[in-house]
């Protein structure tokens, strides 16, 4: 089956180029394709820039246990609609991926019910150590060095020190230090309004436990990338750091803060906690120096009756995948950065990141995971029409110019316009 992608701006790691592309069975095969090469489909996309799919390295997706929150299908379901082709899952499931049998049951369901291409990381424990060095079929090891949604927890340095000392696959942990977090908590007597949320999971606290596992990651000479960075004393601890560290930051991060609590309520209680404007500004400043080298989501749904219990019962997460390109084209649009940063960050820094094979750029060999963007397209987004199982967005209601259009995946349209291609289905993404 050949397919042309006729008359889009191609946007490729080192330029944008008006070419036409050509798929052949699942692959891209040439990156400038003549007009008039014959195909079994043509994609007409005068007007539109194509992108590699983005590659979301950090998403929850609940399934299985928590699936009345979301499940591999509508997760994976949304990501197409966002144009996410790939995404990373986290192990805080119920039960937690935290063996090799929970892993491949994991893939098994996956390979079943996903529209796009997944992967899943293995959780440590404190006495898993074995798992994770035989673990194979996983883009790395996850550890939450602080306690979030879940019972994952690895904060005892003796633990830590075997995880980095003893194991070969790149780490990534949720850094928030869980002493801290505690003192915090005490001295706010629990916290009764969900502002204390930013004051109970501060500053220090996050700063503190992205340098102890920096400083695991150092000593140990290991690959190690620090999810949702959301301070601006990170960014600055992170800009003189080695060759071994990588870091993200997410959408709600760049784009919240603390003076959203009055309007949003716990609908922006995430870990960690959204923070001040003077760290939107630094995350956003990392990003465009090369400190901070990707975007992810951390989607995390929880229903709006899990969120409307009174602070702190109400959990922490928001859901995301669905407009994440979109939030991030829209600053494009308002001339914060370029297309090609949105591109080296949503999709080939993740696949360099997690040594993902044939994925996240556009050229001959790579997997045809492609995303037409309509960059003059202005949308509301709007609870009503999120296809999250959480059913609700933090951001309703605001107008975003810039959108995903269709999404392939593996050569096949799996959105298209508000349309879904319910027969598509990802693969098992692999690693170098
Ligand atoms: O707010 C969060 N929610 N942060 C995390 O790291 C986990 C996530 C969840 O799974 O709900």
């Amino acid at each position: 089956m050949k397919t042309l992608i006729r008359g889009a701006d191609v946007v490729f790691s080192d330029r944008v180029a008006a070419v036409n592309i050509l798929i052949e069975d699942g692959s891209i095969i040439d990156c400038d394709a003549a007009a008039d090469t014959q195909a079994d489909e043509i994609i007409d996309a005068a007007g539109l820039y194509l992108i590699p799919g983005v590659i979301d390295d950090q998403v929850h997706f609940r399934d299985p246990g928590l699936t009345h929150k979301e499940d591999l299908h509508t997760g994976s379901r949304a990501c197409a609609k966002g144009g996410i082709t790939t995404f990373l899952e986290m192990p805080n499931t119920k039960p937690p991926t935290i063996t090799l049998d929970a892993l491949d049951e994991k893939l098994a369901v996956a390979a079943d019910k996903c529209m796009v291409n997944f992967g899943f990381y293995i959780g440590a424990t404190p006495d898993n150590v074995e798992v994770l060095k035989s673990a194979r079929r996983t883009p790395g090891i996850k550890i939450f060095i602080g306690s979030s949604t879940g019972n994952l927890l690895v904060d005892q340095q003796a633990a830590l020190e075997r995880i980095f000392g003893e194991t070969d696959l790149p780490i990534c942990a949720h850094c928030e230090d869980e002493s801290t977090v505690h003192a915090n908590a005490e001295r706010l007597g629990g916290g009764s309004k969900v502002s204390d949320h930013s004051l109970i999971r501060d500053h220090k606290a996050a700063l503190i436990a992205t340098q102890r596992a920096v400083d695991l990651a150092d000593r140990h000479n290991h690959r190690f990338h620090v999810l949702h960075v959301s301070t601006a004393e990170e960014v600055e601890f992170l800009r003189t750091s080695s060759d071994l560290i990588t870091a993200e930051a997410c959408p709600h991060h760049l784009l919240f803060n603390v003076n959203d609590y009055d309007r949003l309520g716990s609908l922006v209680q995430m870990n960690p906690s959204i923070k001040n404007p003077e760290d939107n500004s630094a995350l956003w400043a990392g990003l465009l120096d090369g400190t901070i080298q990707v975007i992810a989501t951390d989607h995390a749904p929880h229903t709006l009756e899990e969120k409307a219990q009174p602070y702190p019962q109400s959990p922490s997460g928001l859901p995301a995948v669905e407009n994440s390109l979109a939030l991030i084209l829209n600053e494009v649009n308002q001339g914060r950065c370029s297309l090609q940063q949105v591109v080296s960050w949503m999709c080939e820094a993740p696949a360099k990141v997690w040594s993902i094979n044939k994925k996240g750029r556009i050229a001959t060999g790579y997997d045809a995971d492609l995303v037409l963007i309509d960059m003059n397209r202005e949308q509301q987004v709007l609870n009503e029409d999120q296809v999250t199982k959480s059913g609700w967005t933090p951001w309703h209601g605001v107008t975003l110019k810039g959108w995903p259009v269709r999404t392939l995946v593996g050569g096949r349209t799996v959105y298209n316009n508000g349309t879904f291609n319910e027969s598509v289905r990802g693969t098992e993404a692999t690693y170098r």
